[in-house]
């Protein structure tokens, strides 16, 4: 079995959004290990998005994760990494296919950051990384 690390991010949550994305998630059979709410500071942000550094969307990334709780999720199941950015779709929101989460329930607010609900690690190295770091 494999795990990941989600993130329902500070969109998600204040929108309300938390719940219709963890049945989502529990109806594709995946396991909840952990689940916990984070007021992330700036260091764990920049260490999280470590390899955005430099770019022009990094902080207003940054300042959006700052904007609010996320809820982090310790994710697990059989290819987990992959499922569960198929259920995510892909991260521009606007675009992102209908049936997925960022397809649904997201769109494009005219900000400097796409908003785009939540973050699935993209390999295993990532998921042990970002996994250390949330929880
Ligand atoms: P995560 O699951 O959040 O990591 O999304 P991702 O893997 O689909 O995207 P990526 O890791 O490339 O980027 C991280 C986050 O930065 C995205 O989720 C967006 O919020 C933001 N982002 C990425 N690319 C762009 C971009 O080209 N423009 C803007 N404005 N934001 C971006
Ligand atoms: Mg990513």
């Amino acid at each position: 079995t494999e795990e990941t690390l989600v993130l329902v991010k500070p969109d998600g949550v204040a929108r309300g959004l938390t719940g219709a994305i963890l049945a989502r998630i529990e109806a594709k059979g995946y396991a909840l290990v952990d689940i916990r709410l984070v007021e992330p500071d700036r260091e764990l942000l920049e260490q999280h998005y470590a390899e955005h550094a430099g770019k022009p969307f990094f902080e207003p990334l940054v300042e959006f994760m700052l904007s609010g709780p996320s809820v982090a999720i310790r994710l697990a199941g059989n290819r987990v990494i992959e499922g569960f950015r198929s259920l995510a779709g892909t991260t521009d929101p606007t675009t992102a296919a209908p049936g997925t989460i960022r397809g649904d329930f997201g769109r494009d607010w005219g900000l400097k950051v796409q908003q785009n609900l939540v973050h699935g690690s993209d390999s295993p190295e990532s998921a042990q990384r970002e996994l250390a770091l949330w929880f």
